[in-house]
């Protein structure tokens, strides 16, 4: 061990570009080191909402800063959902029904955490409720199956984030959207890509227009987690639902086996990618709902970081090649 540190030292002292290299990059990790270290305080009055609270990533969010003493409003699709949460958590975390999809729903939650936060307005926003399917060959899908994506993903972001800022100007807060490494890469057909392509961009723009009144806007940007929007089983089952329905002559263009293999190329890849550990995001979110200094994107996971993101970055015959590798050929 010793001496491959010894080399490594030696090739890095050897070259003065790769040695200065090294030099800015550790200067940089221990300035964000300690930029990131920072946090805010007073967490007594900052309230924080956030969406899609009854399972996966939302729902440990809601408990995580319940347990560190920060006032949650859990908003949460369904009643089962909402009391199954309330048990396992403080009287101080609060639960609503809210339905990003529904803009009445949306509004009816405006009323509630406004008489809960008072003249503090809204700390937070964590915009993470989402759904995944259908995914599946774009030829597959009709509108509707790419409309009832964009409805919960992006316009169920968009409508709750516009209802909720004149709470979150007043507080001067922070906007938390759950977009996906798919706001990157298309690497799945259906509605999914768009939706998060369009959380990236309604992020950025939300972020340079806020800037001035305050509100400090960040975007999660998640690899594979094992949760329901990865559960190989629903998407399998919906896929066949897709296939079915498809006329004769289109089925005949891709063969008798081709969903069969699609779906299993489908499940290993999940199988091999997904991480169970989903503190990894749900620590990102807390940093970017606490820390003095948020970050503007979170690449969260392993795969994220150093592969996802990285070959976003690269030219598309890339891309296009990973895409390519677990579906089956024709
Ligand atoms: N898991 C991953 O690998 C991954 C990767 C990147 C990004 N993400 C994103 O992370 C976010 C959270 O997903 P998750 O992985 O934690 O999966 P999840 O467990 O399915 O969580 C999504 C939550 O959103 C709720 N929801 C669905 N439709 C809704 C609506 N119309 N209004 C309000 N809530 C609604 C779901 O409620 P029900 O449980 O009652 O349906 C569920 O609680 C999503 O935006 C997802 O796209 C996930």
């Amino acid at each position: 061990m010793f001496v491959y540190v010894y080399i490594f030292n030696q090739i890095i002292q050897s070259h003065l570009l790769l040695s200065s290299f090294a030099s800015l990059a550790t200067a940089f990790l221990i300035l964000r080191f300690i930029r990131d270290s920072f946090k805010v305080d007073q967490f007594g009055w900052r309230h924080v909402l956030i969406t899609g609270c009854d399972s996966g990533f939302g729902n440990l969010l809601a408990r995580q800063l319940d347990a560190k003493g920060i006032p949650v409003i859990a908003g949460c699709l369904t009643e089962k959902g909402a009391s199954d949460l309330s048990a396992s958590t403080s009287s101080r975390l609060k639960t609503v029904l809210l339905n990003v999809a529904d803009s009445a729903s949306i509004k009816k939650a405006v009323e509630f955490v406004r008489a809960e936060v008072g003249q503090k307005g809204l700390w937070g926003l964590v915009n993470n409720a989402g759904i995944s399917i259908p995914i599946g060959p774009v030829e597959w899908m009709k509108l509707d199956d790419l409309t009832k994506i964009l409805d919960v993903n992006l316009l169920g972001v968009i409508d709750v984030t516009l209802q909720f800022l004149p709470l979150l100007k007043k507080a001067k807060g922070r906007v938390v959207n759950v977009a996906s490494i798919f706001g990157r890469l298309s690497l799945v057909g259906g509605g999914y890509c768009l939706s998060k392509y369009g959380v990236e961009a309604f992020s950025d723009s939300l972020r340079r227009d806020m800037q001035d009144f305050g509100i400090k806007v960040s975007i999660i940007e998640p690899g594979f987690f094992k949760t329901a929007v990865t559960n190989a089983k629903t998407i399998e089952a919906d896929l066949k639902r897709l296939w079915t329905r498809l006329p004769q002559d289109v089925k005949d263009t891709y063969g008798t086996t081709y969903m069969q293999e699609y779906a299993k190329s489908q499940d290993f890849s999940l199988r091999i990618l997904c991480s169970a550990d989903l503190s990894k995001v749900t620590n990102c979110m807390e940093h970017a709902l606490t820390a003095y200094y948020p970050r503007t994107r979170y690449g969260a996971g392993w795969d994220a970081k150093f592969f996802w993101i990285p070959l976003s970055y690269l030219p598309s015959f890339m891309s296009d090649f990973v895409y390519k590798l677990p579906i089956p050929l024709k």
